[in-house]
């Protein structure tokens, strides 16, 4: 059972109203459902019409909301207290979006002055690199940029930056390297020179393994191939907390933009983490960027919970993963600008609520958080959506568009759009079997086949969606959806009773790997499970 046992019970049996309800009836009986389950906020428009729900349903979760205290635990988030527990600290990456003349005291601290102060520094850097002052140790200006980094230090900027290339200064090349596979790293030396290219090693702790790995071997070719140690500083700069373990890696820390161990990684693309960001759209389209999270943050700090954009998505996921069993959630961003989206989610939402322990250390009663994915559309339609139509698991989604393309060209936009919404359509309506043998009779198919064909082309439909629509994908827009998501993850972990600001389910695995590290270095396998050994052996033969 939940820590909020009367809400639970009452949408447990609510629930059951839902049993044979489906959302066809739902529309047929109320003309006004859109603008009754619709609300906008910060540009976006949320239409959450496409849900099993009705009135009752969203006051049933607005009491849930209600007796989790969200709001007081978010002033508690937004004021800095320590709420990230397992490693006592604050969790303010709300504060990254403060404007400049905000203040904000921790532990007698203003975080803003230190915040903007920082910004400063990274917004001057860029300028100088994005208009070409910043040299190369030969003399030239940089063109290519290589962000090191791995999780938060890699997914925010990378999806980030994607996802804002109409902005992107053309004549600066952006690569991205994260995996410690060293194909990574060398499909990335392979089109950079050496002369024009700075390297930003971003990585919070300065310790992540694969990162330093990375960089490393970017700094042997730099070496390798024509530059020296008086030159690494013109081409290698670190974004980092640990300024200690930036210069022992050999960056000078004039060269260090800053952050505080109260951002998160998976929060930390509006700190210097962005520095790429910046110097891909400029410091002016990233304040943007940082402003539609502010507004964001606002909106949901302020606004009641049933007009509330993260606070609806975030009840909406619990309504479905514990009241209706759905373990999954897709995301369709139908704009091929973020085709990162889903993957930069998948380590918001799945790290932050992936566990099954409380914060005072007690087991998880209920289920936590579900399984993030997605593709953009419209190629999910033609990969994964059948399952979303016709497989037997509900799966819930949120579709992601743009009424204005960034690149009008002929119809493609009216297509876009038009296949985003139809899926939602289709996923609510569904097609009845008196509906499809009926078109099978209209296509004269011969009536001996009908029945077995039908069964194949009925579509239970009752498929809950969201959709998220706004004029087109801006700086400020982006900054106010990912905000927003970051909001709904929060919200769901204060539901769930989880910490969600830790990540200790990562380390298991990466102190087993030192060991096997170690293992595949020396050439013999040590103690192990059969399964663990046969695949070290063979890892061993095969290099032999
Ligand atoms: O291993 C998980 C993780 O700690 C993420 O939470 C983080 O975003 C990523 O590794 C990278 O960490 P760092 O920025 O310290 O290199």
């Amino acid at each position: 059972m939940s820590a909020h046992p009367n809400e639970w019970l009452a949408l447990e049996s609510h629930q059951r109203e839902f049993a044979t309800q489906h959302m066809r009836e739902l529309f047929a009986a109320d003309p006004g459902r859109f603008e009754r389950f619709s609300t906008q906020a910060c540009g976006i428009l949320l239409d959450f019409s496409k849900n099993r729900i009705n009135d009752t349903t969203m006051q049933l979760l607005a009491a849930l909301a209600e007796s989790a205290d969200i709001r007081g635990e978010a002033q508690r988030m937004f004021r800095g207290d320590r709420i990230n527990t397992t490693e006592d600290r604050s969790v303010l990456h709300t504060a990254l979006r403060l404007p400049a003349d905000a203040s904000l005291s921790v532990d007698g601290v203003d975080v803003v002055a230190q915040v903007h102060a920082v910004a400063e520094q990274t917004a001057a850097f860029t300028d100088r690199v994005r208009n070409g002052e910043w040299k190369g140790y030969s003399g030239k200006a940089i063109k290519h940029i290589v962000n090191i980094g791995i999780g938060g230090s890699d997914l925010g900027p990378l999806m980030v930056c994607e996802a804002l290339k109409p902005w992107q200064q053309r004549d600066l090349n952006f690569h991205f390297v994260s995996n410690v596979d060293g194909t990574h790293i060398s499909e990335v030396l392979k089109v950079i020179d050496i002369e024009s290219t700075l390297f930003i090693v971003a990585s919070k702790t300065f310790t992540t393994q694969e990162t330093l790995t990375n960089a490393h071997t970017a700094r042997q070719w730099f070496l390798d191939n024509g530059g020296n140690e008086d030159n690494i500083a013109r081409h290698f700069v670190a974004v980092s907390t640990n300024s200690e373990a930036v210069s022992e890696f050999g960056i000078d820390t004039d060269n260090m933009f800053r952050f505080w161990d109260w951002v998160g990684g998976r929060y930390s693309l509006w700190s210097s983490i962005g520095l790429s960001i910046r110097l891909s759209i400029g410091n002016e389209q990233f304040d943007n960027l940082l402003a539609g999270a502010h507004e964001m943050d606002r909106h949901f700090i302020e606004e009641e919970y049933t007009q509330n954009l993260p606070v609806i998505l975030a009840l909406l996921g619990v309504w479905y993963g514990n009241f209706f069993g759905v373990r999954s959630h897709v995301i369709a961003p139908y704009d091929q600008y973020l085709h990162r989206f889903a993957a930069y989610l998948q380590q918001l939402d799945m790290e932050s609520n992936g566990k099954a322990v409380q914060i005072d250390g007690s087991d998880c009663q209920v289920s936590s958080g579900p399984v993030i994915w997605g593709e953009p559309g419209t190629n999910g339609q033609h990969a994964f959506f059948q399952l979303l139509h016709q497989g037997t698991e509900l799966i819930t989604a949120d579709f992601i568009v743009a009424a204005k393309s960034q690149n009008p060209r002929g119809r493609h936009q009216q297509m876009l759009l038009a296949n985003c919404i139809a899926q939602t359509e289709a996923l609510m309506r569904g097609k009845t079997l008196a509906e499809a043998e009926a078109e099978l009779t209209a296509a004269k198919v011969d009536s001996g086949k009908i029945p077995v064909l039908a069964r194949h082309k009925v579509f239970s439909g009752n498929r809950p969606t969201n959709t998220l629509i706004f004029e087109q994908l801006d700086p400020f827009t982006l900054g106010a959806l990912i905000a927003m998501y970051e909001h709904k993850v929060f919200v769901q972990g204060k539901i769930w009773g989880l910490n969600s600001f830790d990540q200790w389910g990562v380390e298991l695995g990466k102190a087993l790997a030192s060991n096997i590290l170690a293992e595949l270095e020396s050439g013999s396998a040590g103690e192990h499970d059969a399964s663990t050994i046969g695949l070290i052996n063979y890892s061993l033969s095969a290099n032999r």
